[in-house]
Parts: C-alpha cells; sequence; structure tokens
C-alpha cells in the first residue's frame, strides 16, 4: 500500500515518516514541504539519515492509498476537497476536523469552518473510543495532543457515570507540541528552564474533550495547560469528585474493564516505587498511554493521572494506529516499541 505525508518536514509529519519507513504493510510514497522540496528527508530529519526518500511540493502529490496531513490548523480545511480526489483514506492531524458541530468550531476556533459539511464525515481518531467508525470511515481526524492525554485518563469514569459533571484539568507539556517552526516563546534562552501557564484558559482542545466525554450530560471542563522542561511529553492531572456510593474498587473495577484489552493503554497505580503513577518520561518514541489515580481519602476527590508522548499518541502514533484499522492490518502493526529505560 502507498502511502504519503503532507508536511513531512514537521515534527509530526517527521514521526509519521518514521513509523511508516519500518511498517511492514506500507510504503511511504511522497513525503511534501515546500521548504524543503527536493531534499532528502534527512536534511530535516537526521535520525531518519539512510532513506532515499526527498521532500517534494504539495502541488506534485500524486494519488495515493492513504494521505497524512499533518499541517498547521487552518490549511487542511481550506484544501480538502482536492486532497479528497488524491486518496482513498485520509488522516488530518490538524484541529480542523476534530469537532462534530460547527458552532462548537466558531465558538472555539473564532471563525466559521470553510467546509463544515466535513465536520460530520470525518470521525474523531481515537481508537479506544471510536474503533468502529475509524474501521468504517475513509475519513480521520488525529485527536489533539492534551485532549488525548486527558480523554484517556477521564473516559471510563464519565461513560460510566461515576463522577460529577465538574472536571479540573491541569495539564504539563513539553516543547515538541509547539511544532518546530522557532519564535521567541520557543528560542532556547526563552524556553529552557520553564514551567510557564501559557494556556491557563480558553485552550481549543478543552473543545474535543467536552465533546468525548459527553456522555448522559455536557460535562464542564476547566482545562490549563502549562509548558514545561521536556522535549517530549504529557502529563494531564485530572480533578474529579466522584458521585455518592462508589469506592475505590468500583474505580479499579471501570478502568480494568474499559481497558484491560486494550494494546495501548496501560493502567499504572502501585502503592510505592518511583513510577508508582503514569509519567510521560518513560513514554517517549512509544504509542502507550498510561492512566493511573488516586482517592482523596479526606474528600470524594479522584486525582486521575495521564501521561503520552504527544507526538506519538498524542499524534503520529495514533495516528498510525487509525490506519491500521481503517486498513485492516492488526492495530499495533509498526507501533510496538516499547520505550526506553534510562533515558
Ligand atoms: N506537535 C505535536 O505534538 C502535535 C500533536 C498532535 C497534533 N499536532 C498537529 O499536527 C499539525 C502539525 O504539527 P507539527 O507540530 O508537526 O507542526 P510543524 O512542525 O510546524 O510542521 C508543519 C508542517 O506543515 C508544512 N506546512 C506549513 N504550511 C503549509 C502550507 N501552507 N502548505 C503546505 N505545507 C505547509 C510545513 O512544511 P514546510 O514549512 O517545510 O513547507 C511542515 O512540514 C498541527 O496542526 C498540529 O496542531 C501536533
Amino acid at each position: 500500500m502507498k502511502v504519503s505525508v503532507v508536511g513531512a518536514s514537521g515534527y509530526i509529519g517527521g514521526e509519521a515518516v518514521r513509523l511508516l519507513m519500518t511498517h511492514p504493510k506500507v510504503q511511504p510514497n511522497q513525503i511534501t514541504s515546500e521548504r524543503f522540496a527536493g531534499k532528502f528527508v534527512q536534511a530535516v530529519h537526521p535520525n531518519l539519515r539512510g532513506s532515499s526518500l526527498k521532500f517534494s511540493s504539495i502541488n506534485d502529490l500524486e494519488e495515493t492509498d492513504v494521505l497524512f496531513l499533518a499541517l498547521p490548523h487552518g490549511v487542511s480545511m481550506e484544501k480538502i476537497k482536492d486532497l479528497e480526489k488524491k486518496a482513498g483514506k485520509i488522516i488530518d492531524l490538524s484541529g480542523d476536523f476534530r469537532l462534530r458541530d460547527p458552532e462548537d468550531y466558531k465558538k472555539w476556533y473564532k471563525h466559521p469552518h470553510p467546509n463544515p459539511e466535513y465536520l460530520k464525515r470525518f470521525v474523531y481518531g481515537n481508537a479506544e473510543l471510536h474503533r468502529k467508525e475509524i474501521r468504517e470511515s475513509n475519513l480521520v481526524a488525529g485527536t489533539g495532543c492534551l485532549a488525548t492525554a486527558t480523554i484517556m485518563g477521564l473516559y471510563p469514569l464519565f461513560k460510566n457515570n461515576l463522577v460529577k459533571d465538574q472536571v479540573i484539568v491541569e495539564a504539563k507539556v513539553g516543547s515538541s507540541a509547539s511544532g518546530n517552526k522557532p519564535n521567541l516563546s520557543t528560542h532556547h534562552s526563552e524556553r529552557s528552564n520553564v514551567i510557564r501557564s501559557f494556556k491557563p484558559t480558553g485552550h481549543r482542545h478543552t473543545a474535543e474533550i467536552i465533546q468525548e466525554l459527553s456522555f448522559n450530560s455536557k460535562p464542564q471542563v476547566h482545562f490549563s495547560g502549562t509548558a514545561v522542561e521536556l522535549v517530549r511529553g504529557i502529563l494531564a492531572t485530572s480533578h474529579v469528585f466522584l458521585k455518592k456510593g462508589f469506592t475505590k474498587k468500583d474505580i479499579w473495577r471501570i478502568y480494568r474493564q474499559e481497558y484491560n484489552d486494550e494494546p495501548f493503554v496501560r493502567i499504572v497505580k502501585k502503592s510505592r516505587g518511583v513510577y508508582r503513577y503514569p509519567e510521560p518520561k518513560i513514554l517517549a518514541g512509544t504509542n502507550f498511554v498510561e492512566v493511573g489515580f488516586e482517592l482523596d481519602p479526606n474528600s470524594n476527590r479522584l486525582v486521575v493521572m495521564s501521561a503520552i508522548d504527544n507526538l506519538m499518541k498524542g499524534g503520529a502514533g495514533q495516528a498510525v494506529q487509525s490506519m491500521n484499522i481503517m486498513c485492516g492490518f492488526e492495530e499495533t502493526t509498526g507501533l510496538e516499541f516499547l520505550g526506553l529505560h534510562p533515558v
């Protein structure tokens, strides 16, 4: 099968190319970059040295079986009609097609969607929540990295109606989440050593979290994003409040029920040890999400911790997982890397 990646000079595109190069069922065919058209992939991604792949312009894109779009916000939604003619299956990694409701889109992205009919056609590409729909669809929206970490931690609780409708989320994220185009805030002297609140309110991923956790009602999600000294990784700490009558045992049962058969979800909750809770450090380069929790002995507050690599389960890894499902491959194909320790 031929697969192409548009926006392959970026961090997410590069990570997708890395995964596709060693995937046994597909062949990366074309990779695009306007800045680096004509250059070998290693000009931007030194980890891919030895590959004969060269960047071409998006204008020279040929027909392909599967197309990954790793473009900045706003580009895919303008080009989607033309791009759809090029590929049997599309996985878009931007925020352009993640929300189902055009009104939600307008509210969170501050402008109307130019092609709102596509919002209904794209499936939210979180395999654990939408496996069946992904299998039946040719259009999948890659999920937001901060949203993925948060949703994976909270989904079992909201689906099974264990918690009240208010949730407060504090998510810490590494620098690769803002892509590889430099600006003042990503300049080493400004970015290094920080713990910086960059979006205490109003983060766009909040919309995805609300959408995906709406079962019996729409939860109130209070999300804050903080940049920390990491290249890859997200740790989301969510505070929820248990409804009357539920115990720690119920929480365990629900997490096991939802996640025991999931190949990329690890429930991490030990009573002792350095790594007794989820931690992004040991997930770098892997497609795993780790989820853990602790119940406050003095209240009904449940603290849920969830960790991912933003470029993998939060981006390219999850997209390859979706491709595997869409194409009928074993879901874990090309994603078996377990991670490094120590790193
Ligand atoms: N970074 C993450 O952790 C993460 C996680 C999940 C989802 N995402 C989403 O994935 C997308 C890509 O993110 P990223 O971090 O990889 O960004 P990035 O590093 O800035 O890469 C953007 C890519 O898009 C290309 N591009 C930019 N404008 C273009 C245009 N008008 N036409 C064609 N190509 C264009 C760039 O290529 P040239 O400039 O070389 O042409 C580059 O390859 C974003 O929508 C982001 O929100 C990112």
